[in-house]
């Protein structure tokens, strides 16, 4: 019984009790054209092969946390201005987050989601394109709502919204909240408030000014962290030298 007003109206959560991806699912449900609204959500109870960004796995305990894909449609962006949807959505959860827990929340270039130097969740944007026209984006969202057990190597590096409120939410209730946060980012980015979103987006954004070891080519160097360019390349001063990046030339040494 989620609705929403306006831009997701009537809209239309699917629940599976068990799935590989739901970012898979969503895929697959649109190759079979079958007509999707913009904003239907597929949420996982359980998502037993969860990707996440370059490659990597996202696990999540079965039942604990917010594991979904939503379906957007931004055909009024140009394709080569993606980094701006990826801006909108991860605005949209720190802002959420913030709320929630009363605490400040980073976002770790490009759209992991962080409080302190601890990751609380991520995003994988897969676009669909057309030729050279947007068709869909399938906006993958993996929170840690409830989970406080983690593999002992990562436990310090991450965390959950039970670290910060102290007991367990509920899923579907924090579902219907970040709904509506992203659709007043995705509303905003469609009235082209591109560059407040951008400057709110940089103000959270985690070791902005500060030196940091990154891996470039293989190579671990330090660098200070300096700007996000407006494609939404990560932007890094090597004494003087400065230098730009995408996702796959650069990593955070951790
Ligand atoms: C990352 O931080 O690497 C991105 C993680 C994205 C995980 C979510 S969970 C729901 C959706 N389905 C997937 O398979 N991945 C995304």
């Amino acid at each position: 019984s989620n609705t929403f007003s306006g831009l997701f109206e009537g809209q239309n959560v699917i629940t599976l009790q068990q799935v590989d991806s739901t970012n898979e699912y969503l895929k697959k449900e649109l190759s079979k054209s079958r007509p999707l609204t913009e904003g239907t959500v597929i949420l996982a109870v359980h998502q037993f092969a969860g990707r996440g960004q370059q490659g990597a796995t996202w696990f999540s305990e079965p039942g604990r946390n917010l594991t979904f894909s939503l379906l957007l449609m931004p055909t009024f962006l140009n394709p080569k201005h993606q980094f701006r949807l990826t801006v909108a959505i991860s605005l949209a959860i720190a802002r959420w987050l913030e709320q929630l827990l009363s605490v400040g929340v980073k976002i770790k270039w490009p759209n992991d989601i962080y409080v302190g130097d601890r990751k609380i969740g991520g995003v994988l944007i897969e676009n669909i394109l057309k030729g050279k026209a947007w068709k869909s984006a399938i906006v993958g969202i993996g929170i840690n709502v409830n989970q406080t057990d983690f593999p002992a190597a990562i436990r310090r590096r991450i965390t959950s919204i039970k670290d910060y409120l102290r007991e367990d939410s509920d899923i579907g209730e924090l579902l219907t909240a970040l709904c509506r946060s992203i659709e007043r980012e995705y509303l905003a980015l469609k009235q082209g408030q591109t560059e407040a979103q951008l400057a709110s987006y940089k103000q959270r954004l985690y070791r902005l000014g500060e030196r940091h070891p990154f891996l470039v080519s293989g190579v671990k160097v330090d660098g200070i962290l300096l700007d996000i360019t407006e494609t939404g390349r990560l932007q890094i001063d090597f004494g003087g030298h400065v230098a730009d990046f995408d996702i796959k030339e650069v990593a955070f040494v951790i």
